[in-house]
């Protein structure tokens, strides 16, 4: 397939960055379309890690040219430390590798600030948001003043950061109790950024792609995120605050509908959430705190223990509907090894109503009960298992048994995190 969008299918932290690395080995192009420095792409290679949260992850292959679309909500400061990390561990060699589009919208100290006061304010009904201004910088977007790339070389840039500072100094002040931030400062630091970042700006982001497209590139575009994040079709207001769906591509990139011509989901074997916010799996358990820990399951970006849970198929399917996909990725399939059984949930029942379909209103995803069906489980570790014959009888069987509920192939199973631990599935 020559253009294929990754998207994660669950609450984030799929496992897309190995994926996207995986599959980058043969790509021309790799694109970040929305999203921030909130996502955290865990990448190992030989042994050594390498955690990415803005730079596409297919940077790690010196032939893979990376864009950070137009899209996507960025933070300079947090792009450079990333920049320079990637080169003090020698990759990034050539600035030609990596590509930002001049509309990105950029998120600035005081959105983090103002993200961060918001959610100490709201007490127990917080989002549980990573605290890196994503939502503060998209507002900004919306409401037309925001600061995008292309300001930072523009002369008007102190008069549009005033203009920006002045209303979120007072919320800050004024109704948050916090320190205010000073525009000169500001100024001052972006000015030193903007000459670093300078080799990297991009005004035809849409083009070069479509003459990559019309030559015969591979081109592969990474989700950060999950879709049950999503702005409109997650569970809101405890999602994040951009569109997280295969769909987005297009407006975030600024490239026709058809452009895509390959979805593939990515799944973990079980479901993680960081942040609040209903998860109807959720074992709050042994199960749970075993899952957690052999899966180290932490945040990439904030630390945070991540919740966990068995997997959910009602929610799986109902990412499978948003994104159109046409093929699966289940990731960290090794992590169930040692389980008395195994259960995914194929139901919820809410009151005394049994349905198949994802509840739209919160109230009833927070009162959804699932109805598991359980599988016989396996104990042998599976981190050596390189093909399909090497998974013991249970786990085949528990791949298939998801396959045939959702309707979707699965095709390829990850054992574990180094790029060399996963497997493909044979078709039925
Ligand atoms: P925000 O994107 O920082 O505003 O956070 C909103 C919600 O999305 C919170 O529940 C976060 O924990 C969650 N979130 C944001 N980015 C990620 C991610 O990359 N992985 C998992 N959860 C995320």
């Amino acid at each position: 397939m020559k253009t294929t969008v990754v998207v994660g299918t669950q609450w984030g932290d799929e496992g897309k960055g190995k994926l996207v690395d995986i599959m980058a080995e043969s790509a021309d192009w790799v694109i970040r379309f929305h999203g921030g420095a909130n996502a955290g792409h865990t990448l190992w290679v030989q042994g050594q890690k390498t955690v990415l949260h803005l730079i596409p992850s297919g940077v790690l292959h010196a032939h893979t040219r990376c864009l950070i679309g137009p899209g996507v909500a960025l933070d300079p400061f947090a792009l450079i430390e990333e920049i320079r990390g990637l080169k003090s561990k020698g990759f990034l060699k050539e600035e030609r590798q990596l590509l930002i589009a001049d509309q990105c919208t950029l998120i600035l100290p005081i959105h983090k600030a103002l993200d961060q006061a918001r959610e100490k304010s709201l007490l127990e009904n917080k989002i549980g948001t990573t605290g890196k201004g994503i939502g503060p910088a998209y507002e900004d977007r919306a409401s037309r003043r925001a600061i995008t790339l292309a300001d930072l070389y523009q002369p008007r840039l102190e008069e549009k950061l005033n203009r920006v500072l002045e209303e979120k100094n007072l919320l800050l002040e004024f109704l948050y109790k916090e320190s205010l931030h000073n525009p000169k400062d500001l100024v001052r630091d972006l000015v030193g950024l903007a000459a670093e970042l300078a080799p990297y700006r991009t005004s035809e982001s849409s083009r070069l792609l479509i003459d990559a497209k019309n030559k015969g590139q591979k081109i592969l575009f990474e989700g950060a995120q999950g879709s049950l994040l999503d702005v409109v079709h997650g569970n809101y207001p405890f999602v994040t605050s951009s569109s997280t769906l295969a769909g987005s591509v297009s407006p975030s990139l600024g490239l026709g509908p058809k452009f895509v011509d390959h979805v593939v989901g990515v799944f973990k074997a079980y479901c993680t959430r960081v942040g609040s916010g209903p998860m109807p799996t959720e074992l709050k358990n042994e199960v749970g705190a075993k899952i957690q820990k052999d899966g180290q399951e932490f945040g990439s970006t904030t630390g945070r223990v991540r919740r966990c849970g068995w997997l959910d198929l009602v929610a799986l399917k109902y990412a499978i509907d948003l994104n159109g996909v046409d093929e699966l990725a289940m990731m960290k399939l090794d992590v169930l090894s040692g389980h008395e059984k195994v259960a995914f949930a194929t139901k919820y029942r809410i009151g005394a109503v049994v349905k198949d379909s994802f509840p739209t209103a919160l109230e009833d995803l927070e009162n959804s009960v699932p109805e598991l069906e359980w599988h016989e489980s396996w104990s042998e570790s599976l981190i050596d298992c390189r093909a399909w014959e090497d998974l013991p009888g249970p786990a085949k069987n528990y791949i298939r048994a998801i396959e045939s509920h959702v309707q979707c192939p699965i095709s390829r199973v990850s054992v574990g995190p180094d790029r060399a631990q996963i497997l493909k599935v044979p078709r039925i």
